[in-house]
């Protein structure tokens, strides 16, 4: 039997992190990721710098806790949109094709999802997911990759049996 698997979710906002905004994203991501079965062991709010992003995941995935760490929002093309940069200075391996998939399926509910820079990467025995900042999206894009993540999880922790 597979051990519960165990998550973290980072809300990436400047609006969240002022108080200014409430944070719908974030709440998603742990509302979608329990009823996938995963252990929500943190949230947290971040704002959109590169830094500030970076040291989280460098943090949350030093200390081993979590199999899966999912970002919210600053995936876009906006000024502030910083999250697939700081993700990219973080991570060991890109995986490009759970990207690619997230946006080729949620393309069927809207375009603006090929909008989204959201990668996809490994730091460790991590697996990092961005996902864009509106709800809707993180539900669209978590329901693209659920069923590859078990196994992504698995060979990140050296399973590679078939
Ligand atoms: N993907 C899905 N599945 N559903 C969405 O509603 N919104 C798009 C896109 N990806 C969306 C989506 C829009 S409008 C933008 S601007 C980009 O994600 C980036 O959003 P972000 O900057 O909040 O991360």
């Amino acid at each position: 039997m597979n051990p519960t698997r165990r998550a973290a979710v980072i809300t990436i906002s400047d609006s969240v992190a002022a108080g200014t905004r409430q944070d719908l994203s974030g709440a998603a991501a742990k509302e979608k990721l329990e009823k996938l079965g995963y252990q929500v062991v943190s949230t947290e709010v971040v704002p959109d710098e590169v830094s500030r992003i970076a040291d989280r995941l460098k943090a949350i995935t030093g200390s081993r806790t979590v199999d899966l760490i999912v970002t919210t929002g600053g995936t876009g093309l906006g000024p502030r949109d910083v999250t697939p940069e700081a993700t990219q200075a973080v991570i060991d391996k890109n995986v490009p094709g759970l990207a690619e998939l997230m946006r080729a399926e949620s393309s069927h509910q809207t375009r603006f999802a090929f909008l989204s820079r959201a990668l996809v990467g490994v730091r460790g025995e991590t697996l990092i997911v961005n996902l864009p900042g509106s709800p809707k999206g993180v539900a669209e894009c978590l329901d693209a990759i659920q069923d590859l993540l078990p196994h992504a999880l698995d060979l990140i922790h050296g399973k590679t049996g078939h």
